[in-house]
């Protein structure tokens, strides 16, 4: 059993920020989409703990639905080429759709998503993501809600993982190079 205190090398979002970061989200949501019904998509699974927070600190009552995607490539880079591991269980025709991400790195994998909701007759598809990387976009993404841009380095936790592990850790963090070896 690894040890947690040993893995993690640096926090570069605090438990708190995170929660703060959360709230304030959660008013924008609040307020522009007033009056209209919600749908919020999870991407699974690095985007179920932003999910279960930003759901909670929202006032309005929407609907949350799930999607698992993969992008095929190995280890810690994503290589753009999408497939569908679980679909929606909603129909997005005029529905207005918040995707809801942990991160967005290459930009490759909500690309690909956003086009393949917008196809499905949604009103309106935006995009909340907790954390992006600006040095590694690949492509232009317009995204409406961002938490905290962080640093092009390889980070773990809330949500997301390093071999499916380190999803727990209640902060965002980077890893020891130990971890790797
Ligand atoms: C990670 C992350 C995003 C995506 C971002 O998911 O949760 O969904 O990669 O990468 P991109 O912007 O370069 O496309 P991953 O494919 O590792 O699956 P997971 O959520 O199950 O960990
Ligand atoms: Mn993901
Ligand atoms: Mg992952």
């Amino acid at each position: 059993q690894q040890d947690l205190g040993t893995d993690i090398e640096k926090v570069l979002v605090a438990e708190a920020q995170i929660k703060h970061r959360l709230t304030e989200l959660a008013a924008d949501i609040d307020r522009d989409y007033a009056g209209e019904d919600l749908l919020i998509v999870g991407v699974l699974k690095g985007a179920v703990m932003v999910m279960a927070d930003l759901a909670r600190a929202l006032h309005s009552p929407v609907r949350m639905d799930w999607m698992a995607v993969s992008s095929y490539g190995s280890g810690t880079k994503s290589s753009g080429v999408v497939r569908i591991l679980k679909d929606l269980d909603t129909d997005l025709k005029d529905q207005h759709v918040l995707i809801v991400e942990d991160i967005i790195d290459s930009g490759l994998t909500l690309s690909w998503l956003l086009a393949n909701l917008k196809s499905r007759g949604a009103a309106s598809v935006e995009i909340c993501t907790m954390l992006r990387k600006p040095e590694a976009a690949k492509v232009e993404i317009d995204v409406r809600y961002v938490g905290f841009e962080v640093p092009n380095e390889f980070v773990v936790g809330y949500g997301l993982d390093y071999a499916e592990k380190y999803r727990n850790v209640p902060f965002v963090a980077t890893l020891a190079p130990h971890v790797y070896s």
